[in-house]
């Protein structure tokens, strides 16, 4: 298994570049699998969890391959329709091939995902809209067993205890571009990601109207077709690294950010009184002063991004003053708080919430990653602490985050990626080790001609 060394202490400065938003190449390269013919999406991020969804996809015999950048996908009518449990367990994204299969094929088998560290994360919504839509939905020995012949249109309403749900919109949005007559989905989740993927259906043929709304209207289509895309780029990126910015008191220009989907961030770190510039795609981040300490909750889109709720904790742990932080969208995810508080944070979480006090100086010790977005904070704390920080597990990390520490030190941090003396060599699949897995002659005449 890989840690860090990070060494603190440095103010990081420069440019530096966004990469795309994985959240929004999951559901694309998922839904995927309701077009017969080849899908080429341009801007995937080279990112663990997008490795595990094309080992997930060539499980099923479906072809794919990387190419410059881009992933090409090729779903013939004879893949199977099987998402198995040693799969879907190592990422709960993967249950966004429910919907497009069983649209396209009539059937799928979809292990349910399990745990997680940051809380409990039922999919009741994704199978209520696709009951919605007819599909028989059986749960068997672990697994989501859907049939349908062909999905009917139907008003479906997505609201959860939570507010709306990201893949559980993404996964009946699919389903309902096959779906016969009208589908409208109400309390639909609004995330720049939903609207991509969106879009990425409608190149591809299908008819959705009102992504970015609370309310899509799906006129179902017989089938879709062949579609090259460009994903978004990644807005929590962009947000990961403009705290990186402000916790080192430094001065960092991110390019092909986000701005107009992160703006309830931006405002929250003008709050705190950093200088934020917004100059096209670019944002620049400095600090000019002493920052102020601020209360936020993390919500739904177009509220602060809950991907980003443990960034700022680590942010706030050095502001002097009495934070208070609350996570509307899932209410246990304060698993970073402990570790903070081993860098010397001091940090009190009372069920949603955390008060948090600033201290002076944050100290360097060894911490552990529990989950995607605690072990970027992690980072970010151990940037700013005195000394040294080691930090265990990060292939947490390399979920979301394409070579991060390549970037923090091209601006001035010194973090260094060596294997973890204390623990075994972590085996699992790295992006760019899925080559294509099969010679196809029509592959190559329909990539070819793109
Ligand atoms: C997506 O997860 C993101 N993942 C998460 O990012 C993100 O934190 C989350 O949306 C919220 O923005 C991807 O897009 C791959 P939800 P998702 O369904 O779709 C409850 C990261 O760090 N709920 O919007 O799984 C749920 O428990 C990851 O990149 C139900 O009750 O989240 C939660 O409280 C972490 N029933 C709330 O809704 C359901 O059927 C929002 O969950 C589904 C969800």
């Amino acid at each position: 298994m890989e840690m860090f060394l990070i060494r603190g202490g440095r103010t990081l400065s420069g440019t530096v570049r966004v990469g795309g938003s994985k959240n929004a190449a999951l559901p694309i390269l998922a839904a995927s699998l309701a077009i017969p013919g080849a899908v080429v999406v341009h801007g995937v991020p080279q990112l663990r969890d997008v490795a595990t969804m094309l080992e997930l996809l060539n499980s099923m015999g479906v072809i794919t391959e990387q190419l410059n950048g881009a992933v090409q996908v090729y779903a013939s009518d004879e893949i199977t329709t099987l998402a198995p449990y040693e799969l879907v367990r190592q990422m709960r994204a993967s249950v966004c091939v429910l919907g497009p299969l069983v649209a396209r094929f009539g059937l799928a088998k979809v292990s349910l995902p399990g745990g997680c560290n940051i809380g409990h994360r039922p999919i009741d919504l994704h199978l209520k809209g696709l009951a919605a839509l007819g599909a028989d939905i059986q749960l068997t020995s672990g697994y989501v067993i859907a049939r349908c012949r062909r999905l009917k249109g139907a008003d479906i309403d997505l609201m959860g205890p939570s507010g709306p749900t990201v893949t559980g919109t993404c996964n009946v949005m699919s389903a309902a571009t096959l779906a016969e007559g009208c589908t409208i989905i109400r309390n639909a989740a609004r995330e720049p990601e939903v609207v991509d993927l969106a879009r990425f259906l409608n190149s591809a043929g299908a008819n959705i109207q009102g992504a970015g709304t609370e309310t899509l209207e799906i006129h179902g289509v017989d089938s879709l077709h062949s579609v090259a895309h460009t994903v978004i780029p990644d807005r929590i990126e962009a947000g990961t690294l403009a705290v990186a910015a402000a916790i080192t008191g430094g001065d960092i220009t991110i390019q092909n950010a986000p701005v107009a989907s992160i703006t309830s961030f931006v405002e929250l770190l003008s709050r705190m009184g950093l200088s934020v510039e917004a100059l096209n795609d670019s944002l620049r981040i400095r600090t000019r002063s002493e920052l102020r300490p601020v209360d936020f909750s993390a919500e739904p889109y177009p509220g602060i991004p809950t991907d980003l709720q443990a960034q700022l904790m680590a942010l706030l742990a050095l502001v002097p003053g009495e934070s208070h932080v609350t996570d509307l969208v899932f209410p246990e995810r304060f698993m970073h708080a402990a570790e903070l508080v081993r860098l010397g944070a001091d940090i009190r979480v009372h069920g949603n919430s955390a008060v948090i006090h600033g201290v002076e100086k944050l100290s360097g010790a060894p911490v552990m990653a529990s989950d995607l977005r605690a072990s970027a904070a992690l980072v970010l704390a151990g940037l700013a602490a005195e000394g040294q920080t080691e930090l265990r597990r990060i292939y947490h990390l390399d979920r979301g985050y394409q070579a991060f520490e390549k970037k923090l030190n091209s601006l001035g941090a010194v973090v260094e990626r060596m294997q973890d003396p204390l623990s075994p060599t972590m085996s699992g699949p790295h992006f760019g080790t899925t080559a294509r897995n099969a010679e196809s002659p029509e592959l190559d005449r329909v990539f070819d001609q793109r």
